[in-house]
Parts: structure tokens; C-alpha cells; sequence
């Protein structure tokens, strides 16, 4: 993990540029995954170069796949197969990353060889018996801290097909017990409460395996093969979202996104930030890798608050730290609700805003699954990350229009997911800067 800094972030004006987020941290984790289980050689283009989806390339090498960086955002991954992964007596460590964890031990469950998979302080801190539990009932033996990582996998049991109606609607979760199921014998089926997004499944379809798939619906069989492919990895929608708000708030400005993924499953923002005034367009929208990709140009627009409609939580989980953002800024009073899974995320995300917002000055009340956020002014004042990188970029958002400096301790953790934040940041006009 890259070093505790902390940032300090103040108004810079109007921004204006045309950026090139980095690539989607799901699918280029998904991408290692399924190519170092394929038969043969897989590129894969647009690779995030952050440390959460290193920490899986490393995972995956120490299991005894060759990958090749033959340029920074490419990686060639030579496939061993599906039963072609070693064992190690050393831990796996995840870092920071739930997705990695969470996919990896539906991938080891299956395995013939023993396995311990460990992460980082936050990582420690996350539930997995969502995971573990259902994998258990597949016939996997797992053992984990009482609930929590490390996770001791135990190879060489058989596992067999389940029908599960997940209990919340997670991809995670979805996602171990289908890479589980590539292993077990007979058909694994996922149901879910609200569709979520569906990278996987695309995924092992182009990679050959015959998966039957809708929205909040998934079922595949054990015994076949995966075929090597290239994959290539869409820019982030996650991290295009600082931007989007930023923009959004800043008087004057004018941004353009570049070639970011539109999956449906991860656009909610668009339709939140749209619903309270905000002035977005769709340029350009094709398809590139299996996945739909757009521009997307933003232009400053007065914002005003709104109730989130809950349907659209699942498809923006990781883009409401920003969302509060906006609420706090925009005119009028926003509204959130059905977002209890954000307690469980890098940070309890909800505790995280709401003392961030008002050590700012924010007027903001906390609810068990959201929160009431009524718009303002923001002063500056001092934030505590907890660790999340997500926190930290939606309070550099926030300095843009504090009334005073905003100093953000502890962002080190930003490149798990956006290497390069700070200097694409202030390219287009944020003032972000060490804080000493
Ligand atoms: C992810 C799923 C989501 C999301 C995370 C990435 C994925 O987590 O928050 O950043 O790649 O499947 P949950 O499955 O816990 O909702």
C-alpha cells in the first residue's frame, strides 16, 4: 500500500479537460481470474494498475500462472486450465480488496490444494460468512476468524451445484458462487433481490462456458472448459464519477470523460445526478470488449436535492460517498435510503460521510440504511479516510467548494482503485496538493 498521506484540497476554479479514467477495477479483476483458469493465452487491454488488482495478479502468480506486463495497463495471461492451479504454504494476500477476496474464495473452494487468503486492515474488518456460508453449503470447507479474514480454505472437497436466493444484492457474492460452480458438479443457480452487475457472466460466456443469464438471474454447470480471449477493460465508471460531481458543482465548468464503461448495472449516478438538474450527455455510445462505452461530457448546472429512489441503489453502490457530496452542495434537502450495504464497504461508508459532512459544517442525519442530507454551504475542516479510498476522493470533490482548505488524512489507499487521481485531478483544475 502506497504511503498515509494526507491531501488538502481548496476551490481551483472552473474545470475544463478531456480525461481518460483509469480501467474498471471489476472487470480487470474478473479478467486475471478467469484468464488464469483458461486454456491459453489471454491479453487483456485497459488493465486497472491498482494496487487491489495487483494484489489479485500476484495472488494468481503465486498460484502458478505466468503474467506478463508487457506494458503498463496490459497484462498476458498464460491460462493453466481449470484444474491447473498449484497450491502455496504462503498466505494469499488480497490487500485491500473485497472483490478479490471474496472471488478468489469461490475459486479456491473448488480447488485440490489448501489455501489461506488474508487482507489489510480494512479488509480484515469484512464480512465473509456471506460467502463462506453458501460455499459451505455447496460442500466447501472453509474456516474464517468468526466471520471475518483471514479465510483457511480447505482443497480437495467435491462440491456439488445449489440453487441460492441471494439474501442482498451483491456481485461479490454472486460472482464466488459462480466461480465456484465451475467446479461442482451438476447446476449452480443465483437468484438475486435486485439484478447486480453482470461482468462475470459476460465474461465466462466469451471465455466459452455456457452461462444462462438475465438480470437478477444466473445458471451454469460444472465440467466444462474456459477458452483464452482478450479482454478489454472499459474505463472505470466508478472513478469517472468524482468527476461527474465535480464538475457538476463547479460554476463554469466543462468536462469530457473518455470511453467509460455504461454497463446498466453501474450507472445509477447518471440517473441520481440527472434527477436533481445535473447536465450530463451520452457522446459516442458503442460497444467495445461485450460492453456498452460512451463519452461522457458534463457541464456545470445549479443541483437540487432529491429522495433517491431506491431501485437505483444497487447500480450506484460505490458512487454514493459522492452522491452525499452533491446532496450537501446542491439546494434543497436529498434523501437516502435501502444503502445499508454501504456500512459494510471499505469504511463504514455512511459513519464516514455523515462525521465527514459535518466536520465541514454539513447539516446531515445518519439513518440505520442512508442518510438525510440537507444542502448548504461546506466549510473547510479536517476528514478521516478510515482507510477508504472512495472517502478520500469524494472529500477532494468537496474541497472544490469549501469556503476553506478541506485537509484529507490518510489518502494512500486512493490507489487501490485510482492510480493517478491527484495528477489527472489537478490537470483539469482541482487544487489537491499534500497537505504537510
Ligand atoms: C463489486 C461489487 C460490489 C462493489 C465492489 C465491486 C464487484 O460489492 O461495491 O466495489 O466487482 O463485484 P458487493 O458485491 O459487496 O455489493
Amino acid at each position: 500500500m502506497s504511503g498515509q498521506r494526507d491531501w488538502s484540497s481548496r476551490p481551483g476554479g472552473a474545470l475544463h479537460g478531456s480525461l481518460q479514467v483509469p480501467g474498471d477495477k471489476s472487470v480487470s479483476h474478473r479478467a486475471l481470474m478467469l484468464a488464469s483458469i483458461a486454456e491459453g493465452s489471454s491479453r487483456i487491454r485497459g488493465f486497472l494498475e491498482g494496487e487491489d488488482t495487483r494484489a489479485t495478479a500476484a495472488v494468481l502468480t503465486q498460484l502458478g500462472v505466468r503474467i506478463e506486463t508487457p506494458s503498463s495497463g496490459e497484462r498476458l495471461v498464460h491460462g493453466v486450465g481449470l484444474h491447473g492451479l498449484r497450491g502455496t504454504t504462503q498466505p494469499l494476500d488480497c490487500g485491500n480488496a473485497g472483490t478479490g477476496m471474496r472471488l478468489l474464495a469461490g475459486l479456491l473452494a473448488g480447488q485440490a490444494f489448501d489455501s489461506r487468503l488474508m487482507g489489510d486492515a480494512s479488509l480484515s474488518k469484512r464480512p465473509m460468512r456471506r460467502v463462506t456460508e453458501p460455499l459451505a453449503s455447496m460442500g466447501a470447507r472453509i474456516d474464517t476468524r468468526d466471520g471475518l479474514p483471514p479465510l483457511d480454505i480447505h482443497g480437495g472437497q467435491p462440491l456439488r451445484g445449489i440453487r441460492y436466493e441471494l439474501p442482498v444484492a451483491s456481485a461479490q457474492v454472486k460472482s464466488a458462487l459462480l466461480l465456484a460452480g465451475l467446479y461442482a458438479a451438476g447446476e449452480t443457480e443465483i437468484i438475486e433481490p435486485h439484478p447486480t452487475r453482470d461482468y462475470t457472466e459476460r465474461m465466462l460466456a466469451a471465455f466459452g462456458w455456457p452461462v444462462v443469464f438475465s438480470p437478477g438471474h444466473a445458471t451454469l454447470e460444472g465440467g466444462h472448459a474456459l477458452r483464452a480471449t482478450d479482454v478489454d477493460v472499459p474505463a472505470d465508471f466508478s472513478s469517472a464519477a468524482f468527476f461527474l460531481v465535480a464538475a457538476s458543482i463547479v460554476p463554469g465548468s466543462e468536462l469530457r470523460l473518455q470511453s467509460v464503461g455504461l454497463n446498466p448495472r453501474r450507472t445509477g449516478l447518471l440517473q441520481a445526478l440527472q434527477l436533481m438538474g445535473a447536465d450530463i450527455t451520452i457522446e459516442r455510445e458503442r460497444e467495445a470488449g461485450g460492453e456498452p462505452v460512451g463519452d461522457l461530457l458534463v457541464r456545470h448546472a445549479p443541483l437540487h436535492g432529491i429522495e433517491l429512489p431506491e431501485a437505483i441503489v444497487p447500480d450506484m453502490i460505490d458512487e454514493l460517498p459522492v452522491l452525499f457530496i452533491a446532496a450537501a452542495v446542491a439546494s434543497g434537502r436529498t434523501i437516502i435510503r435501502g444503502a445499508a450495504e454501504l456500512r459494510v464497504k471499505e469504511s463504514d461508508r455512511i459513519a464516514t460521510m455523515a462525521t465527514g459532512l459535518r466536520a465541514l459544517g454539513a447539516q446531515i442525519e445518519e439513518t440505520p440504511d442512508g442518510a438525510i442530507i440537507q444542502g448548504g454551504r461546506l466549510g473547510g475542516g479536517v476528514i478521516e479516510t478510515h482507510l477508504d479510498h472512495r472517502i478520500a476522493m469524494s472529500f477532494a470533490v468537496a474541497g472544490l467548494v469549501a469556503a476553506a482548505p478541506v485537509r484529507i488524512n490518510d489518502c494512500g489507499h486512493v490507489a487501490t482503485s485510482f492510480p493517478g487521481f491527484l495528477a489527472l485531478a489537478n490537470g483539469c483544475g482541482f487544487k489537491l496538493g499534500d497537505a504537510g
